[in-house]
């Protein structure tokens, strides 16, 4: 019943009686309470692992595929580690407006998937090292929650352990949402579960949706040499992003040869015998190509994880419901992560992992305010930003003083060859036309979801404007952007 981590070192046990590491006897495991048991080790799950056994607590984390889940082994990670072989491309193509004469450019798609997936190993490696230097017991198998805080773990050939803990917190995951008529198959159909294995770069692409996911492959491919299509339901892609960003993103998109398709729906497609498939949208419209990549959201993981005699509630849409400070219907059981109706984003996981152990610990920890968490999205142009956009802020009732600046005034972003994109803040209007409390901070440019972290602790302190446009930035550098903003929307500015 060891945990199943490439490369990493097999399951260590924190108490004597345990299973050993690796062991396959799951028989010879008595039964054996914890302080907390967490089903699912993917970032919020581990997350809250760590976290709690650096509180003091026995922990068991039961994790029925491999540690790290869908952020570490299918999503996050291999989505930016392919997106910055992307850049290396770009910056190839490049290279000659700085001098350097680089030829030939040619991707070895096999090197790209290695360093990949050696990325991925050594994080994983090192969350299991983690995992084990502090104690934390771990299980390879299925959970499933029963009665009074039971938790009974299915492993491979029949292994079978029970457990059980003071507190109980669920930590599934999510998957992949499907389209009827377009079942992945691995290689003319992949969703982002089979996109990071595909066998070579496909000459022509068509994403099925617009949001991070889509827009972060459909960016990929097109840098590695792809056609790419983006067919988009709603009528914009990036639903969420402020209308000048996704206006940045869009013509940026634009000059990469990226076709979007909004306010389109997808009805089937035609595979070929030879291989590639014609792919029918909107009023009767086709398109032909190699490779269709499905990313339309991601749906709640919970199949088998509820077992007799407790009380969670899941909702129509498949969520664990949940109140504020993650506790479920189930006294002793919380529920965090993309199984919840919370942003399904790997920080947040983190955060709602961080919540849960302190209210087990009785700490009364405040809820996490999901309007304010940062987002980032890794395609290029980057995209990043807390708190309200320009739309937003209205709809919910304020009246709005807004700044933007442009990176093709800033001098890091010329000096990088960068200069597509924008920062833009939203601040509430004070009674005197004045700019005060920072709403919103939107960005999109080079390294955006680097800078993101001034902005993300503006909106959250509820600063104003005055008190963040006092503050320095480094010259010269991307940052500076963020600070001219503000300094503008004190009514005197530099550069801006
Ligand atoms: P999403 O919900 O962000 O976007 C899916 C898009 O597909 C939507 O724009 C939707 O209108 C569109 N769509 C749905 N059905 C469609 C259809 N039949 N035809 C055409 N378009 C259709 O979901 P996405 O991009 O799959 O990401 C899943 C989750 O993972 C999201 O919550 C996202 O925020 C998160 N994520 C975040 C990342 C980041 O912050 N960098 C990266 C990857 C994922």
């Amino acid at each position: 019943m060891g945990v199943d981590n490439t490369n990493a070192q097999p399951a260590t046990t924190g108490t004597p009686d345990a299973m050993p590491a690796g062991s396959s006897e799951p028989s010879a495991v008595p039964d054996q309470h914890f302080d907390v048991v967490i089903i699912g080790g993917g970032p919020g799950g581990y997350g809250a692992a760590l976290y709690g056994a650096s509180a003091g607590l026995n922990v068991a984390l039961v994790e029925m595929d491999k540690i790290g889940g869908t952020c570490l082994h299918r999503g996050c990670i291999p989505a930016k580690e392919l997106l910055e072989t992307a850049s290396i491309v770009r910056m190839v193509k490049h290279a000659g407006e700085f001098g350097v004469i680089v030829e030939p450019k040619t991707v070895d798609w096999s090197i790209t998937l290695n360093r990949k997936q050696q990325v991925i190993d050594k994080l994983a490696e090192g969350v299991v090292m983690l995992l084990k230097n502090r104690k934390v017991t771990m299980f390879s198998g299925m959970g499933r929650l029963g009665q009074n805080n039971s938790v009974h773990i299915q492993g491979a050939n029949d292994e079978q352990a029970n457990i059980s803990g003071d507190a109980v917190i669920l930590a599934p995951g999510s998957v992949p949402r499907m389209i009827p008529g377009f079942e992945p198959d691995g290689t003319i159909v992949v969703t982002s579960d089979e996109f990071f294995h595909l066998s070579q770069i496909p000459r022509r692409a068509v994403v099925i949706g617009g949001g991070a996911i889509g827009c972060e492959f459909a960016s990929t491919l097109a840098d590695l040499g792809s056609s790419v299509t983006v067919l988009e339901a709603l009528p914009k892609v990036l639903p969420g992003c402020d209308d000048d960003v996704t206006r940045v993103v869009l013509q940026s998109f634009k000059k990469k040869g990226i076709t979007v398709r909004a306010g389109v729906s997808v009805t089937g497609h035609s595979p070929h015998a030879v291989g590639g498939t014609t792919v029918h949208f909107g009023e009767g419209e086709t398109i032909e190509t190699d490779v269709v990549v499905v990313s339309v959201g991601r749906v709640p993981y919970s199949q088998g994880l509820l077992g007799e005699g407790n009380v969670v509630k899941v909702s129509d849409r498949g969520h664990i419901q949940v109140d504020e400070s993650c506790r479920t219907a189930e006294p002793s059981v919380w529920a965090i992560g993309d199984a919840i109706a919370s942003p399904q984003l790997a920080h947040v996981a983190f955060a709602e992992g961080i919540l849960a152990i302190k209210d087990i610990l009785g700490e009364s920890p405040p809820p996490i305010d999901y309007g304010k968490v940062p987002w980032a999205i890794y395609c290029h142009p980057e995209v990043a930003f807390a708190g309200h956009s320009e739309a937003s802020a209205k709809d919910a009732g304020y009246e709005v003083v807004v700044s933007k600046h442009r990176f093709a005034g800033n001098s890091r972003a010329q000096i990088l060859g960068e200069t597509d994109g924008l920062v833009k803040v939203i601040a509430e209007k004070r009674v005197d036309g004045t700019a005060g409390t920072v709403l919103g901070v939107h960005m999109v440019g080079p390294w955006v979801t680097e800078q993101l972290s001034g902005g993300y602790f503006a909106v959250n302190w509820e600063a104003t404007v005055d008190e963040v446009a006092a503050l320095l930035q480094p010259h010269p550098s991307l940052s500076e952007l963020f600070g001219e903003s503000m300094l503008a929307l004190t009514g005197r500015s530099l550069h801006g």
